[in-house]
């Protein structure tokens, strides 16, 4: 699947996203790096809104971060989304490049 990002300020960056991987996951291995905190569902530091498109969430994501949606507005949270479709997402905190060493691809950071 195919995961673009889009934030004020910043050009659209797209990635390639494999089947059963989360968004922050493919972003790594893209060398991109995505606002996170706990990784696990929990704090919604990743949460995001879906501008296009659908997820699923294998693993556990807190309901709380994602039923504060308002109006149509829809959110993720990117540390647990698993991409159904292509998609386009809105992120709330700038994503940065990194540095795509040998040790950040050993580790998948
Ligand atoms: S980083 Fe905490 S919910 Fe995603």
């Amino acid at each position: 699947m195919q995961v673009t990002l889009r934030h004020a300020n910043q050009p659209e960056v797209s990635f390639a996203c494999e089947a059963a991987e989360t968004v922050v996951t493919a972003a790594r291995r893209a060398a991109i790096t995505i606002h996170v905190a706990c990784e696990q569902g929990g704090c919604g530091a990743c949460r995001a809104r879906i501008v296009a498109g659908t997820v699923h969430y294998p693993l556990p994501a807190s309901a709380r971060w994602l039923d504060e949606a308002s109006g149509s507005d829809c959110y993720a949270l990117l540390c647990r989304a698993v991409p159904t479709s292509a998609l386009v997402i809105e992120t709330a905190h700038p994503w940065r490049h990194v540095e795509n060493s040998p040790l950040s691809r050993l580790i998948g950071r």
